[in-house]
């Protein structure tokens, strides 16, 4: 984006002492938040939450040091927006994994400065990026993101059109963790899950999740918070989501962190988990025609 973008972003949206804009050294446009509960950085590309961090307290969101910022690349790490499919398309190979929606501009529409000292800004993913041969489909589609003490994401989708359509759409999130050992995993106790490194197989949980290989697991009907306890940290992530009737689980682990190759270095991996809120599977969801669907998730730490 260039330069003049920025000043009129700056113009339109700024809010002294909490939020401006500003293009990284790549040139790539991000608004940055710094208020009273919290510091944050989201890029216009894919409206992508970059950087959370609680104001005293540890990041919650990992970004991984060899993320290619750069425009119509996926960024490894932060809140990917997943839409209007989540994984592989169902029958497109062609079509990029996880949608279009995180690789491509969005704008800005509003910013507000909320009583509690909060500051929410939202997105809309703009017609002109939306490649018809993907999604012919007329929506609206926005992202709320409201960082305060907890960070707020809604990602809201209008149909806009005369048919009903179905997505796939997921808030991606990477947290940032102590390490893979110092962690577990709960709130999926009991859950059906499907196993991506076990060829799909439906299984049922069993406890809380450890990670100790490879994990990428779909967990399906299931609404319930996640909690990730992080006894290196001594806090507890708490992952309150509302519309989102699956959740993913999500550890590279070495192999697949080495082929990746933007994961910054071989121990990269052990400092990330993914759970995320997702609808895929036979969870995707049927927005009728002038309805609207959101799917919302509160972050929030503890100490433990
Ligand atoms: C997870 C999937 O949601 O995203 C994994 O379950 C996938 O299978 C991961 O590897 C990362 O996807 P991408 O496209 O960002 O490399």
């Amino acid at each position: 984006m260039s330069q003049p973008d920025i000043i009129t972003l700056n113009q339109k949206f700024a809010i002294a002492g909490q939020l401006e804009f500003a293009a990284e050294a790549n040139g790539m446009a991000v608004a940055r938040i710094a208020n009273h509960h919290a510091q944050s950085t989201i890029a216009l590309q894919g409206a992508h939450i970059l950087a959370f961090q609680p104001n005293g307290e540890a990041p919650l969101i990992w970004l991984s040091p060899a993320a290619k910022l750069a425009p119509g690349k996926s960024i490894r790490g932060g809140v990917p927006v997943c839409w209007p499919w989540f994984g592989a398309h169902a029958t497109a190979s062609g079509f990029p994994a996880h949608g279009f929606a995180r690789t491509v501009p969005w704008q800005v529409t509003a910013s507000t400065a909320l009583p509690d000292g909060s500051t929410r800004i939202a997105f809309e993913l703009p017609q002109s990026a939306i490649p018809s041969a993907q999604w012919p489909h007329a929506c609206r589609v926005r992202l709320i993101v409201t960082a305060g003490k907890t960070l707020a994401v809604e990602l809201i989708t209008e149909n806009t059109g005369n048919a009903p359509f179905k997505i796939g759409e997921a808030l991606h999130t990477y947290f940032a963790i102590s390490d893979v050992d110092n962690v577990r995993i709960t709130g999926l106790e009991d859950c059906v899950y499907l196993d991506k490194v076990d060829d799909w197989k439906r299984k049922t949980q069993a406890g809380a999740i450890t990670i100790t290989s490879e994990v990428d697991r779909l967990y399906v009907n299931t609404e319930k918070d996640c909690l990730i306890e992080d006894a290196g940290l001594r806090r507890r992530i708490r992952i309150a989501k509302r519309g989102s009737r699956s959740t993913v689980v999500w550890n590279p682990w070495i192999e697949k962190a080495a082929k990746m190759g933007d994961f910054g270095s071989d121990t990269g991996y052990r400092g990330m988990a993914c759970v995320e809120s997702v609808n895929a599977a036979e969870n995707v969801v049927s927005v009728a025609p002038g309805a609207t669907h959101a799917l919302s998730v509160v972050y929030s730490t503890e100490k433990i």
